[in-house]
């Protein structure tokens, strides 16, 4: 099976974790085609766009995108681009891993291993209804949560639960205090969960859920939950298990998908050839799990899991010597 994706090769170190990522790819002979097009600080030098027509034609078209990070300019007039991408295909659940991984700074080294899915479309981050008055004294920002919207992100966590074995959800929500809009969520979600009885479906409110992520994180398994809590509660996550070098993600919508690092364009490291590609990496693997490659994104994340036990060339945010090539060459000898 061919399958073509979209490639955005980005901005800063994108360039370079993307070639490494694809380097690792082509070891596996997956039959994948790369388009390759432009978004960000490149596409605007390039076309004067920040995300050309032709960039969203191509993602509409090929379904699937493996994205680098991107620059988005500071300053008046330009809206993120990763905002714009998840508005555009209406990519409304934002599935981001953390598990230990060997020879990490993680806190848990034997532990941890939870999926935030968070909800990407509605909640605070609309950016409905903010204002702020002349004289500075008053603002005010809305947030909108619907039954559609609290239902489908809902009901993919609990299908991700399902598929890949996994026993527990846990909704997150402060119902008691913002008693509409969380209100809503968390009402919403028991009617999902009662569709789903051999799954256990647990409820806690998010200031006790980031306690017990730092005490106890190995009580969770997926956890669902709203746009601002599940932004704070992912990154949460990826600091128990070793920060950002390792933390990938997926914007998944019923048409297409878009899998990324968490992490940005590092421009403090760009061109030193250092960066760790293991974030883009494992987004990849959550690409591979999507085109229901399930067996190659298991091998993609052993071959990870190995070169990080055998300490095998290393980037310098691990403690090693290696750069972002050796440390990808070391990946690919073992996926090949
Ligand atoms: P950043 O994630 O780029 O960097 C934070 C720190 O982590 C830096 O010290 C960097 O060197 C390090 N780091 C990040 N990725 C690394 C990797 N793969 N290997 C080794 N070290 C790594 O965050 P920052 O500095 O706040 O943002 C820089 C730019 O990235 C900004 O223009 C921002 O808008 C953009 N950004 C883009 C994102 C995206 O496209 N998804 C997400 C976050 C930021
Ligand atoms: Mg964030």
């Amino acid at each position: 099976m061919t399958q073509t994706i979209s490639v955005i090769r980005g901005d800063g170190i994108g360039p370079e974790i993307m070639d490494a990522t694809l380097k690792v790819l082509d070891a596996m002979n997956l039959g994948l085609q790369y388009e390759f097009v432009d978004a960000g600080l490149s596409a605007l030098e390039k076309t004067g766009e920040l995300l050309p027509e032709a960039t969203l034609e191509s993602i509409a078209r090929n379904r699937i995108a493996l994205k680098s990070p991107l620059t988005t300019p500071v300053g008046e007039g330009f809206t993120s681009i990763n905002v714009s991408l998840r508005k555009k295909f209406d990519l409304y659940a934002n599935v981001r891993p953390a598990k230990s991984f060997p020879n990490t700074k993680s806190r848990f080294p034997a532990g941890v291993d939870v999926i935030t899915v968070r909800e990407n479309t509605e909640g605070l981050y609309i950016g409905d209804g903010q204002t702020i008055t002349e004289d500075g004294e008053l603002a005010t920002s809305t947030s909108r949560i619907t039954h559609k919207g609290a239902e489908r992100v809902v009901r993919y966590a609990f299908e991700l639960a399902k598929k890949t074995g996994r026993k527990k959800v846990t909704v997150v929500h402060k119902a008691n205090i913002l008693k509409t809009t969380s209100g809503l969520f968390l009402k919403t979600a028991r009617e999902v969960a009662a569709q789903y009885p051999e799954i256990e479906c647990n409820e806690m409110i998010v200031d006790n859920t980031c306690m017990q992520l730092v005490m106890k994180p190995e009580q969770f398994d997926v956890i669902v939950t709203t746009n601002l809590f599940g932004d704070i509660i992912s990154d949460l996550c990826a600091g128990l298990v070793g920060g950002l070098g390792l933390a990938p993600g997926a914007n998944i919508g019923d048409e297409n998908a878009i899998f990324e690092a968490v992490h940005g364009s590092a421009p403090d490291i760009a061109g030193k050839g250092i960066a760790n590609p293991c974030a883009l990496l494992l987004a990849a693997g959550q690409m591979l799990d999507h085109l229901g490659q399930t067996d190659k994104a298991e091998k993609l994340r052993n071959a990870i899991v190995e070169t990080l036990e055998a300490k095998d060339s290393l980037t310098p945010d691990l403690g090693g010597t290696g750069t972002t090539q050796t440390f990808a060459e070391a990946i690919a000898k073992r996926v090949a």
